[in-house]
């Protein structure tokens, strides 16, 4: 009787499939995303060309930071905008090492230049991280890595997108899109007339060149660089 025997074992795949389709158990869930013990996750590279919304706490100060990263133009934009603020600063970075600071419009637009010795992240900048592990982080369940004890940065496991990245100061970012492939139009990334006939530009001092990447540090911090960048 192959029949008495079958079918029972037929209907509970069934039923396990069923139920594994409408709610895995959570240990199940977490034993189905178990990291390869014979592999070690690796971040993956940023793509060349992405634009980001993201949040950014840093111990309850927010931000929205609108990130647009372009790697072949060898450029990367970061307009900021403190929670409630009527004033975006507007941190545009180049390959060559020249960052612009600056706001427009307003009753006194400014503009701060800085000239870096390195140029902006790398696609491959997250290489060479240690790994950290696999745990929820923002409601996602992510791998995260650590970078030369300065950064923490998890992306999402089945997207593969960036999720979260915390500095060891303690601010933190929220990724809240990730447009891979979107490209800010040419004309938005001239900085504007004043930034170039300021001649004391050229002397600025050590605080504003630690300014660089505002998404990957803050304005306001002293301290966030110098062992990150040459970590790169
Ligand atoms: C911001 O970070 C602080 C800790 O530094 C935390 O207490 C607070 O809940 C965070 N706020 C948001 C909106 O995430
Ligand atoms: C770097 O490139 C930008 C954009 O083309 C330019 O405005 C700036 O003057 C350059 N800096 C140097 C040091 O050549």
């Amino acid at each position: 009787m192959p029949f008495s025997i079958s079918t029972p074992s037929l209907l509970l795949l069934l039923l396990l499939a069923a139920a594994a389709a409408v709610a895995p158990p959570a240990e199940a869930q977490s034993r189905a995303v178990e990291p390869d013990p014979t592999t070690t996750p690796t971040p993956t590279p940023w793509p060349h060309q992405f634009h980001s919304l993201m949040v950014m706490n840093f111990s309850g100060a927010l931000q929205l930071i609108d990130l647009w990263y372009d790697w072949p133009n060898g450029r990367n934009f970061n307009i900021i905008r403190d929670q409630l603020s009527p004033t975006l600063l507007y941190d545009l970075e180049w390959n060559n090492g020249t960052s612009f600071f600056y706001t427009l419009g307003g009753d006194s637009p400014s503009c701060r230049t800085a000239q870096l010795e390195v140029g902006i992240l790398r696609p491959g900048w997250l290489e060479g991280a240690a790994y950290l592990g696999r745990r929820r982080v923002d409601g996602f369940l992510c791998d995260g890595w650590e970078k030369a004890d300065f950064i923490r940065y998890y992306e999402d496991v089945e997207t593969k997108r960036p999720v979260h990245w915390r500095f060891y100061t303690g601010r933190e970012a929220h990724v809240m899109t990730f447009e891979v492939g979107a490209a800010l139009e040419d004309a938005k990334w001239q900085a504007p007339a004043y930034c170039f006939d300021q001649k004391e530009a050229e002397e600025d001092d050590e605080s504003e060149v630690r300014g660089r990447s505002a998404s990957l540090c803050d304005v306001r911090e002293s301290s966030c660089f110098d062992p990150f960048l040459s970590s790169l």
